[in-house]
């Protein structure tokens, strides 16, 4: 049921249609400001044939930074330009909510962080964020070791199946095994829960990948024919979503009760300094409970401790597929990145100290991020009435737009602008390491490593704004290191072990997007034990 032709918004194009057309109508007739930016019109054909995000691109390239795209009396802002992603995201984030995002999410994450509302958010964004402090972190570096080192002990045995064969290379769809890599992570992370699924199946993971590929369908699908009543008794595929939903939900009501059978309340500053060596369960579930005067319903826990299982899953999993992807077309740079794992690993285990030295793979995960966005795009829908400031190629006197209007922040466009960065297109990991002017580019302070020091990976405040992968300003993504180095670890112990080639062409992977950008049939690779003459 992936669509091919399907972005993560372009269904919201469509049930908003529905959804909102008397206000929107309103907006789009009411002129103004808004009525003198650029309009793209897009074509019903243009949900159908690619991605949305690409033709998002071509108009940009065409209608400049900020401009209006229009599917009949439906109007969007799309916007491709730092200064004013800064504006939206933290300069003015509180006039902004999720717009359709939430009406998706909400069902499936409740109130937790990306869905809830304003008053829910600042309370629980005080919570969940400390819980990723820096000793935490350097404990989770443990779990990505052990987890990576299940994958790649995994891919050993099918290979030495394979030399007994006579053979030297096993085909494998590496999208697949970071899925379950990155599930396993995440269970054990953030809820102290082995889901085992890089070797195994089990009700639970079926559950979540149920749960997973319908919040993909209704992001996708015209009519929100889940919101009719009876439909989660009448539609079989709602009826089998209530029923994984229920499996994960007692799952981690059984965690969240044996957390809090087993807390030990403590000051935040106590807990961040815990001697992690020493504990059982490092998770973030753990640290949650434990926290003296964060008391909360298990109900909203729940919605937290979900949230997180589907915000850090397919997004670190499509990192490491899309940079395996690059890498594979880049024979020189596999080699490259090889030789900063010997040299920093040889054939030991990445530790935190390790990370801090393989400069390298830090920067190809970031690469990756920077060519292909989790998620390519960033919707908000206006509070109220703002006024936009002028762009690098938009109006240089910006625009005012009306309460009720919906916005994407194209991070894909941002990303692969020419106007910010030398050959936008090419895998260039090194590119990081270079200040760039603002060219005169009036109101951006271009890109300067300096201005974030000692930050392990690139930001958005190094090229303010014209590089977000976490998004930025007060909604910025909590679990960014944590999915960082979660990346550098898979990555360098994969190279570390094997050498990797594309089973096919590059062309021959189809891109499809649902939440995430991912492949159509899986990234088949060809996979070979590492020869010792590297
Ligand atoms: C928010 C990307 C991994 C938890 C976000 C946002 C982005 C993002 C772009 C901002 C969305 C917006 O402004 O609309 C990513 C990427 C990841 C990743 C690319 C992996 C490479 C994770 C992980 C976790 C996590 C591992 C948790 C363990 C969250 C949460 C929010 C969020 C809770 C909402 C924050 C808020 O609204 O306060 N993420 N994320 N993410 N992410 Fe991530």
């Amino acid at each position: 049921i992936r669509c091919q032709s399907t972005s993560t918004n372009e269904p919201k194009t469509k049930r908003n249609i529905l959804d909102n057309a008397s206000n929107l109508l309103t907006n789009f007739l009411s002129g103004g400001s808004l009525g003198s930016m650029p309009v793209a019109e897009g074509a019903v054909s243009d949900l159908f044939g690619r991605p949305l995000f690409f033709s998002l691109y071509d108009w940009f390239l065409e209608h400049g930074s900020v401009y209006k795209l229009a599917f009949g009396p439906k109007a969007f802002v799309v916007v491709s330009d730092p200064i004013v992603a800064r504006h939206i995201l933290r300069e003015n984030a509180f006039s902004f909510d999720k717009g359709v995002l939430a009406d998706i999410l909400e069902p499936i994450m409740g109130k937790g962080l990306i869905p809830a509302d304003l008053d829910t958010w600042k309370q629980r964004r005080r919570v969940i964020a400390p819980g990723f402090h820096a000793l935490y972190l350097e404990a989770m570096v443990k779990v990505f070791t052990d987890c990576s080192e299940r994958t790649t002990a995994k891919i050993e045995k099918l290979l030495d199946g394979e030399h007994s064969r006579g053979g030297d290379a096993i085909e494998l769809d590496l999208e697949a095994e970071y899925s379950s890599l990155a599930l396993d992570i995440i269970g054990l992370g953030v809820f102290n829960f082995d889901f085992g699924s890089v070797t195994k199946e089990s009700p639970v993971i079926k559950a979540v990948y149920g749960t997973l590929f319908e919040a993909e369908h209704r992001s996708t699908f015209y009519i929100p024919y889940w919101k009719i009543p009876l439909a989660r008794w009448v539609v079989p595929r709602q009826r089998k979503f209530h029923y994984d939903l229920k499996i994960i939900n007692d799952c981690l009501d059984g965690l969240i009760k044996n957390a809090k059978d087993s807390r030990e309340e403590a000051d935040v500053e106590k807990l961040q300094q815990r001697d992690y060596s020493n504990i059982k369960d490092a998770s973030l579930l753990r640290f949650l409970v434990d926290m003296r005067g964060a008391d909360v319903d298990d109900r909203q826990l729940r919605d937290d401790l979900m949230t997180m299982l589907i915000a850090g899953h397919e997004t670190t999993a499509a990192v490491l597929t899309w940079a395996v992807f690059l890498l594979a077309q880049n024979p020189s740079k596999i080699k490259k990145a090889q030789a900063e794992v010997d040299s920093v690993l040889g054939q030991g285990r990445p530790t935190l100290e390790s990370i801090k030295k393989l400069e390298y793979i830090r920067l190809i995960a970031v690469e990756a991020l920077r060519l292909y966005p989790q998620p390519p795009l960033l919707i908000r829908r206006a509070l109220e009435e703002v006024v936009l400031p002028g762009g690098y190629k938009g109006d240089k006197n910006g625009y005012t737009i009306p309460a009720g209007t919906d916005i994407f922040i194209s991070v894909y466009n941002l990303h692969r602008s020419p106007y910010f960065w030398d050959r936008p297109h090419d895998f260039v990991p090194e590119r990081f390491l270079e200040r760039k002017d603002s060219d005169g580019i009036e109101g951006w302070a271009g890109f300067d490593p300096s201005r974030s020091p000692g930050a392990l990976y690139p930001n958005e405040i190094i090229s303010d704004f014209a590089f977000l992968p976490f998004g930025g300003g007060p909604r910025k993504c909590v679990g960014d290191q944590f999915a960082l180095m979660e990346s550098t670890v898979a990555l360098a112990v994969l190279l570390q072990k094997f050498d990797v080639e594309l089973k096919g062409s590059p062309e021959s992977v189809e891109l499809v997007t649902g939440a995430t950008i991912h492949t159509k049939n899986g990234l088949w690779c060809k996979l070979k034990k590492r020869s010792n003459d590297n």
